[in-house]
């Protein structure tokens, strides 16, 4: 049984918005956990796809015919949508991406390989997923730059104690997740940005944890970049978004080069289009594009910060549950500074084995390491278990949890 576990959210209803979530798995309701590796998608999103397909198919920016306008109007539409969704100043501000990675790697590569020299320095956190991480790294060898680590405490907490040691006129850039996808904890990107800038470094934030799950203003953040996907916000896979300032994007040079992206091409030399076009070479992702639209509508319509106190509540029952499992290894911060995202191991139970147990239970969860190798080290865990949860996350689902985890500790006894 389902039940409101927060008044401003009605689950029953936007459960039932979701045609994914009415089934069972082997013989259970299925308990989808795993909202941070990819969330599910309401039925608004995907018809929205598919009337794209089925009714005005075509490319975008190219066509003088009917369909491509109306085509290139909902693509643009999406766009605005985003923009609005994460306070851009302007829709050019934009750049459709195929995911969080895709978005990461343009600026490494665009605004890192014409910016960083030898001595520069990128400060990085110990918690960053390897898309945060590994373009870096790649970027400092290119470059002759140096990485830094911004480490974390006992809890997931970042060490912010640490950041005047950190950070020196040689800081170009700080790159940092606002929400870790292992430790759920939720990191003060306001008072880091505050850091940065008396150096004068650019702050990079990983949203792809955060834009799905609760209100993120990119100016109020007064942050440069914003990275996210699609697929964690209901909406499509293939499908990111890079957010930039404005004369940041426009400084830099093209990341990918091809169609769309040029103004004047010669043999020998060409020029640029104008944002958002710029960074967007090739036919972009139409279809997704249009269902991110949609999603930004659907999570905007339900309200962010109705989800985020959800999640909350959701995340203060798990955690109080969980911890009277015995043998059960928790990770993370206090619920306070903590999204609805619990990594936690069994005893010796190694993570797949208990996500294979719960999976028999009609319980998705992810187990790994989750894109984290050098986080995971710090814990001294290869890896964890990882329950995460969403907009549609029941408490019924955390108690089918619980007893899949009771009924693991009976088989591995
Ligand atoms: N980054 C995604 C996760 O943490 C895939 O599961």
């Amino acid at each position: 049984m389902t039940q409101t576990i927060a008044p401003q959210l009605d689950i029953e209803r936007i459960r039932a918005d979701f045609p994914i979530l009415q089934q069972q798995v082997n013989g259970y309701p299925l308990a989808y956990l795993d909202s941070t590796a990819s969330s599910q998608k309401p039925a608004v999103v995907i018809e929205a796809m598919d009337r794209y397909y089925r009714r005005y198919n075509a490319n975008v920016h190219r066509g003088v015919y009917q369909l491509s306008e109306q085509a290139t109007e909902a693509m643009e539409q999406a766009r605005s949508k985003v923009a609005r969704f994460i306070g851009a100043k302007s829709a050019r501000e934009i750049i459709f991406t195929r995911n969080t990675t895709e978005s990461i790697n343009l600026v490494a590569n665009a605004w890192g390989r014409s910016n960083l020299k030898h001595g520069d320095r990128i400060l990085v956190t110990e918690m960053e997923h390897h898309s945060n991480l590994v373009p870096w790294q790649i970027i400092a060898d290119a470059t002759g730059a140096e990485l830094d680590f911004m480490p974390i405490d006992g809890s997931g907490r970042l060490a912010l104690d640490e950041l005047p040691r950190l950070l020196s006129e040689q800081t170009k850039l700080v790159a940092v997740t606002q929400m870790s996808n292992v430790l759920g904890t939720i990191n003060p990107v306001k008072a880091i940005t505050v850091e940065a800038k008396k150096v004068g470094a650019l702050v990079l934030v990983d949203g792809a944890q955060s834009v799905p799950h609760f209100a993120v203003d990119v100016r109020d953040l007064d942050i440069d970049f914003l990275a996210f996907s699609g697929h964690k916000m209901c909406g499509p896979t293939g499908i990111g978004v890079l957010w930039g300032r404005k004369e940041i994007l426009q400084a830099m040079p093209p990341f990918l080069a091809g169609g769309s992206m040029i103004r004047q091409v010669g043999l020998r030399r060409s020029t640029w289009n104008d944002l958002p076009h710029k960074f967007e070479a090739g036919t972009p992702a139409i279809a997704e594009a249009i269902g991110l639209g949609c999603a930004v509508d659907y999570l905007s319509a339900v309200g962010m910060d109705a989800i985020h106190a959800a999640e909350q509540q959701l995340t203060t029952y798990a955690l109080e549950q969980l911890a009277g499992i015995d043998g059960l290894t928790l990770y993370g911060p206090p619920v306070a500074e903590r999204g609805g995202v619990i990594s936690f191991n069994l005893d010796d139970v190694h993570p797949h084995d208990v996500a294979a147990v719960l999976d028999r239970h009609g319980v998705a969860v992810r187990a790994g390491h989750h894109c984290c190798q050098p986080l995971m080290e710090i814990f001294n865990a290869p890896a964890t278990a990882r329950a995460s949860f969403y907009l549609y996350t029941t408490q019924a689902e955390i108690d089918q949890l619980v007893s899949g985890l009771e009924k693991c500790k009976e088989i591995f006894r």
